[in-house]
C-alpha cells in the first residue's frame, strides 16, 4: 500500500450510516453522512428538523432506531461503558445557548471538564484554562472570577466555547452556536470558530440555521429537511444547486 493510499482508508471521524429515529413522528429517515477528520461540517435545517437529535446521536447521548453510529472509528453500539467514556473524552461540546453552570466562576466553568477527567494536576489545570481563555479572546484576569450572569451573551458564548475546548477534543460539536447573538456578536463568533479550526486542526460539527455564518466557515454543508440530506457538498456548489429545497432555504435566508 502506497502511503498516498492511507488517508482514504482512514476512519471518518464521525459517520452515520443508514441511521433512523423517531419520536412520536420520524425525525431522521435512513441518513447516512461522513464528516473527515479536520474538516468542518455545518448541518443547517429549520426548527424541529433534528439538528440537535443528531449532535446527541454521535455524544451517544441517544441511540439511533436503526442504524450505526461511529465516532473516531468506533461503533457506539458495539462498545462499552469504559470505551464510550474514552470516547467522549474527546468530544467538546458547546451547547445552544452556552449552558454554562450559573453558580461557577468562568474559570470554574472551563476548569470543568479538566477537573472531571481527574488526568491533569492543579496547576496544569491553571495554566490550561488561562491559555484557553486567551484563545477565546478573552483576558483570564479580568473573566476568570465572574459568574455567568455578570457576562453579555457573547462573552458567555465564548466561555462556552472555552469549557468544550479545554481538554483539547478531537472532535468539536456546536449546537447554534450564533443564535440569539446580534448580527456583530454573531460575526466575531464565527471568526473565532473559525480560527480555532486553524490552530486546533479540530473536526467540527456545527448545528445552525444561520446559513450565512455556516457558508463562511464550513468546508461543507449538509441540508437537513422532512428526515433526510436534501443537499450535502460545498458552499459554492450549494448556492449552485437546482434541489428546489435547497433554493428555497438559501432564498429565505
Ligand atoms: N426526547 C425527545 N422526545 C420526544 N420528542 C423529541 C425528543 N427530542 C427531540 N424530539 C422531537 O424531535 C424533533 C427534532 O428535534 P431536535 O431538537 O433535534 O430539532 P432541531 O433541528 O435541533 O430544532 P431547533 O432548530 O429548534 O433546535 C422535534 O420535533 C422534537 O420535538
Ligand atoms: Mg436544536
Amino acid at each position: 500500500m502506497s502511503p498516498h493510499a492511507f488517508p482514504a482508508m482512514a476512519a471518518a471521524a464521525v459517520e452515520l450510516d443508514q441511521v433512523s429515529v423517531a419520536f412520536a413522528r420520524p425525525v431522521l429517515h435512513e441518513v447516512s453522512l461522513r464528516v473527515a477528520t479536520a474538516e468542518t461540517l455545518a448541518v443547517i435545517g429549520e426548527s424541529g428538523t433534528g439538528k440537535s437529535t443528531m449532535l446527541r446521536l454521535i455524544l451517544g447521548l441517544q441511540q439511533p432506531d436503526v442504524g450505526t453510529v461511529s465516532v473516531m472509528g468506533h461503533s457506539l453500539r458495539a462498545i462499552g461503558r469504559a470505551e464510550q467514556r474514552t470516547l467522549r473524552a474527546q468530544i467538546g461540546m458547546v451547547f445552544q445557548g452556552a449552558a454554562l453552570f450559573d453558580s461557577l466562576t468562568t474559570f470554574e466553568n472551563v476548569a470543568f471538564g479538566l477537573r472531571e477527567s481527574g488526568v491533569m494536576a492543579e496547576p496544569a489545570i491553571r495554566t490550561r484554562v488561562r491559555e484557553t481563555l486567551a484563545l477565546v479572546d478573552l483576558d483570564p484576569d479580568e473573566v476568570s472570577q465572574t459568574l455567568p450572569a455578570q457576562l453579555s451573551g457573547g462573552m458567555r458564548k465564548r466561555v462556552g466555547i472555552a469549557r468544550a475546548i479545554a481538554p483539547r477534543p478531537a472532535l468539536l460539536l456546536y449546537d447554534e452556536p450564533t443564535a440569539g447573538l446580534d448580527p456583530l456578536t454573531s460575526n466575531t463568533v464565527t471568526a473565532l470558530m473559525q480560527r480555532l479550526q486553524q490552530e486546533l486542526r479540530v473536526t467540527s460539527v456545527v448545528v445552525s440555521h444561520d446559513v450565512r455564518a455556516m457558508v463562511r466557515i464550513a468546508d461543507r454543508i449538509a441540508l437537513l429537511h422532512e428526515g433526510r440530506f436534501v443537499f450535502v457538498g460545498a458552499p459554492d456548489a450549494m448556492r449552485a444547486s437546482d434541489e428546489p429545497y435547497t433554493q428555497s432555504f438559501l432564498a429565505a435566508a
